[in-house]
Order: C-alpha cells, then structure tokens, then sequence
C-alpha cells in the first residue's frame, strides 16, 4: 500500500493572544484531521467563514508555518523533517502554492515573465534563454495563454484573469503533484471566476494534479470540488464527499452556509449568485502574500 498524498494529523496551530497582561491561546486551527489519498487526483476544497483557519492551515500544508502540535505527512514524508535547502527545494517542486490577488502576489515593477524564467531555472533543467522560454511558453499553454502575450509585460498590462493564470503556470513549473490555491478567484471578476475553476479541473484530469481549493465561495466549491471539508472557528464540522455534503448538509453551520449562497439552478448546477458578504469581507481587507520568485 503506497502513503497518501497528504495526510494531516490531529493538526493544531496556536497563537498568543491580547495584550501584555491576559495573553491567552487562541486555537486558529484545531485538531484537523484528513487524507488525499494518491489514486486519482482530485480537488479537494476547504470552504468556511474568514477566520476558520483555512489560509492557517494551508500554511502548515505549504511548510511555511509549523503546527503546534500534530503532524503532516506528504507522500509519507513528515514535513517536520523537512530542514536542508535541498530537502524544501524537493518538496517546494511537489507542493506549489496560488495566492488570493495575482496583483499583490507579482512585483508590479517586475515583468511577469521573469518569475516564470526564475521559477524554470530553479526547478527544471531550462537554462539556455531559448530554453526558458520553451518552458514558460509550455507552461502558459497550459493555462490559455502563450509566451507572446506575456513577454516583456507588467502585471498591471494583464487583466486579473490574466494573471492568475500567469500565477497558475508559474505554479506549474516545476511539475507539482499538489497545488494549494488559496482563494484563487475572490479577488477575479466573477465572469472569469468560472473559467478559473474549470482550470483546475483540466490541471486534474490531464496533469493529474490534486488542488487544495481553499475558498469562501459555495457555488464554485459545488461545481469543481471532489471532496471538500467544511471548517468553522478552526475546526472541521463536516466532510465527505463534495456533493453529498454540500447537498445535503447535516451540520446546522454547513446548512447556514449552504442557505446564504446557494440558489436552485435550473440545470441542476451550482451557480454563482454573485459575492457572498464572505467574499466581500475578504475583497476588504485582503491578505497580502507575496510570490517569492525565487520558489
Ligand atoms: N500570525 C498570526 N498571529 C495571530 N493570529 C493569527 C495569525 N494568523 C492568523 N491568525 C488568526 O487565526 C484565525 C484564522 O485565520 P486565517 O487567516 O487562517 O483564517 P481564514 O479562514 O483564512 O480567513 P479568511 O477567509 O478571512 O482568509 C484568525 O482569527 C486570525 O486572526
Ligand atoms: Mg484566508
């Protein structure tokens, strides 16, 4: 029997919190416990309220944070024992993460291309020029897009659609088995957010790459997901399978979450009905992570 992709175990992450008298613990993610097993690729999504602990938690899945206690093994290996620089350079080629705003994560002085050109000569065998972007090009087909429309382009020369897709490519690089997309298309116009998810499933079926889809959006979450886990104040209230959870909520939050998005489709599908004050809240006050070029 081969090791799950990913298995975490009994995860918990603290942080202090309050002033100088008073600090007291605050568990941002509690106890979580799941597996994405390596047999087929799959997106698996985790979906709750800002402040449940998903970005959290998908911290500790991309090694950039510790659990403070409990353990996360990706194929079989504990990332706790993940010290050297090759040994993170390994495991940043398999996990490669995607950030909320593609317009925060790139250097808006810096040409898109270059991240993709550093991310080629870091992670593949690409060194010559015409190499590099061999690889970029190859990368941004995948996504829709080519070499020619990026070349020599700022980001604030590509729509928000645009670069994420730029972001996605860029992710693919290094050929990853693990993609961890937190909130991908929050901060994408809701037109294009649909063609976004598509783009994972695509990344699923024909790279076989399993994303981690971290979002606060049902209608989406319905749509693309496999499985999905459902969190709320840092801990997992529901999980399973996408659509027996989704349809038929059990837990009294999931049905809350499930009523504020969700509307009957006539086709059957989940669709967008628009921003969830979820969605709005985090549009407010985005988190800003930066894509490291060198990764
Ligand atoms: N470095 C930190 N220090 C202290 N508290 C933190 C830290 N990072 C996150 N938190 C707290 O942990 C909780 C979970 O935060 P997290 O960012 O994981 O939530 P989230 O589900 O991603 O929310 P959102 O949907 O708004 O992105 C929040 O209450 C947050 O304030
Ligand atoms: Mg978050």
């Amino acid at each position: 029997m081969t090791a799950p992709l990913l298995h975490l175990d009994s995860l918990t992450k603290l942080y202090k919190r309050g002033g100088l008298f008073g600090r007291e613990e605050f568990r941002a993610v509690d106890n979580v416990s799941f597996h994405i097993h390596d047999k087929e690729p799959q997106v698996f999504t985790i979906i709750g309220e800002s402040g449940s602990g998903k970005t959290t938690l998908a911290r500790m899945v991309l090694n950039m944070i510790r659990p403070t206690t409990g353990t996360i093994f990706f194929k079989g290996q504990d990332l706790a024992s993940i010290r050297s620089g090759g040994a993170r350079r390994r495991f940043m080629k398999e996990v490669q993460p995607i950030f909320q705003n593609p317009f925060e994560a790139f250097n808006p002085l810096k040409r898109v291309d270059r991240y993709l050109y550093m991310t080629a000569k870091n992670f593949t065998d690409a060194h010559s020029p015409a190499q590099l972007d061999a690889a970029a090009d190859a990368a941004l087909n995948k996504v829709g897009l080519s070499i020619g429309e990026v070349r020599g382009r700022f980001p604030h020369e590509l729509s928000g659609g645009q670069l994420q897709r730029v972001a996605i490519a860029r992710a693919l690089i290094p050929g990853p088995s693990m993609i961890v997309a937190d909130e991908p298309v929050s901060m994408v116009d809701a037109s294009l957010r649909m063609s976004i998810v598509n783009l994972f499933r695509t990344l699923r079926d024909d790279l076989k790459v399993s994303i981690i889809y971290i979002t606060h959006d049902l209608a989406t979450a319905y749509y693309v997901s496999d499985r999905i886990i459902i969190m709320r104040k840092g801990e997992v209230v529901e999980s399973g399978l996408a659509r027996v959870v989704l349809e038929n909520p059990q837990h009294e939050y999931s049905r809350l979450l499930k009523s504020a998005v969700l509307s009957p489709d006539p086709r059957g599908q989940g669709v967008l009905i628009g921003d969830s004050a979820a969605s709005q809240q985090a549009r407010a006050s985005p988190h800003r992570q930066t894509i490291n070029s060198q990764s």
